[in-house]
């Protein structure tokens, strides 16, 4: 799959998002080794802090699933900024696949692209647990 491909499939789920507070609906598609695409969207809660973003909602998908091989995800938003992961879904994903390219999109459609070891440096992972 192309990389545009897949950020059409995040920009599809963003219209799943459930964002009544912010507003801000954000889509992923999370591709795993092989070609296996699994979608998610933010779900927000009256109570703000059990929001979850659609990123590990992607990767909860993934990992539920049996697939914990991440290549590469992109996210998608519409408005003027790339479409970021937060520091919460750089850890979550960083546990499975530190090296996975990660595609952030924004409203026009144009995106940069990161590993994202890159994006989470010195990362906390599995290693210091040894
Ligand atoms: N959000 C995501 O879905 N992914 C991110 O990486 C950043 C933030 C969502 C959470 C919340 O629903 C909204 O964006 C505003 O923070």
């Amino acid at each position: 799959m192309t990389d545009r491909e897949l950020i059409n499939l995040a920009f599809e789920a963003s219209r799943k998002a459930y964002a009544p507070y912010s507003g801000y609906r954000v889509g992923a598609a999370l591709e795993c080794e092989g070609g296996a695409v699994f979608l998610g969207c933010n779900v927000e809660n009256a109570s703000y802090g059990a929001t979850v973003c659609a990123e590990r909602v992607a990767a909860a998908k993934a990992v539920s699933e049996g697939r914990r091989d991440f290549a590469r995800i992109a996210v998608a938003a519409s408005g003027d900024d790339y479409a970021m992961p937060c520091g919460v879904c750089r850890q979550f994903l960083y546990e499975f696949a530190p090296d996975m390219e990660v595609l952030a999109a924004r409203g026009d459609g144009r995106y940069v692209s990161y590993r994202l070891r890159e994006l989470l440096p010195k990362a906390f992972s599995p290693e210091n647990l040894k």
